[in-house]
């Protein structure tokens, strides 16, 4: 398998979207490719990571925590996806902005905060080509599928107007900014092959 071109792939949706699954079969029929995660995906960005899902977080105040999120994508972004796609290697990340704008704008309630992550957001990724993927549920589902799976951080033990809220994040998000949408209530075949073709559309551009 080639290295592919050197695409930016993000793989967004709800927890229970099947984001995990998705990944972990996409490292096994593309080899080559670097996959990372946000927040994380470099020695910085793993360390704010630990700090933001702590639970002796959860009362950090939005500003603090946008700029958290924001800090572990722009080393991402500078220290792990640029340099990949200069070598022409594909990138997949579980996560990037989209969760931003889902879990602290519309979930947190911080609508406040748009211009900021806007402006930040375009100073990060500057010229950087995202292709979002989309496993689009409703939060009703999300709800069942999670029902047996406990989450384990504080932005998984929250209500159901906020699951709601984040929903509507990541639709308007859509709205704004393209992506190729996967109706992912649908079987784990057929959503997982609608990924596959389109990643291998992508990488043989
Ligand atoms: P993780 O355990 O990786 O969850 P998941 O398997 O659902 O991806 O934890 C990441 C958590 O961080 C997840 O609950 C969503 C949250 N998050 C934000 O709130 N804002 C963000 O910008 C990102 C990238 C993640």
């Amino acid at each position: 398998m080639s290295k592919g071109k050197g695409k930016f792939i993000v793989i967004e949706g709800l927890d229970g979207s099947g984001k995990t699954e998705v990944i972990n079969r996409l490292k096994k029929d593309f080899p080559d490719f670097v996959y990372s995660r946000e927040p994380g995906g470099t020695v910085f960005g793993e360390m704010i990571r630990s700090v933001l899902l702590d639970s002796k977080s959860k009362k950090v105040p939005p500003l603090p925590m946008l700029l958290g999120f924001m800090s572990s994508r722009a080393s991402h972004v500078q220290e792990l996806v640029s340099p990949s796609l200069k070598k022409e290697v594909t990138v997949v990340s579980d996560r990037f902005d989209t969760s931003t704008f889902a879990f602290q704008l519309h979930g947190q309630q911080n609508r406040n905060l748009e211009k900021i992550f806007w402006f930040l957001r375009k100073n990060i990724i500057k010229e950087l080509k995202i292709e979002y993927i989309y496993l689009r549920i409703t939060p009703e589902i999300a709800r069942l599928r999670s029902k047996n799976r406990d989450g384990n951080n504080h932005f998984d033990k929250q209500t159901k107007d906020y699951h709601q809220r984040v929903f509507k994040g990541y639709e308007h998000f859509f709205r704004k900014i393209k992506c190729f949408k996967i109706d992912a209530s649908k079987d784990k075949e057929s959503v997982y092959r609608d990924v596959y073709l389109h990643v291998k559309k992508l990488v043989n551009k």
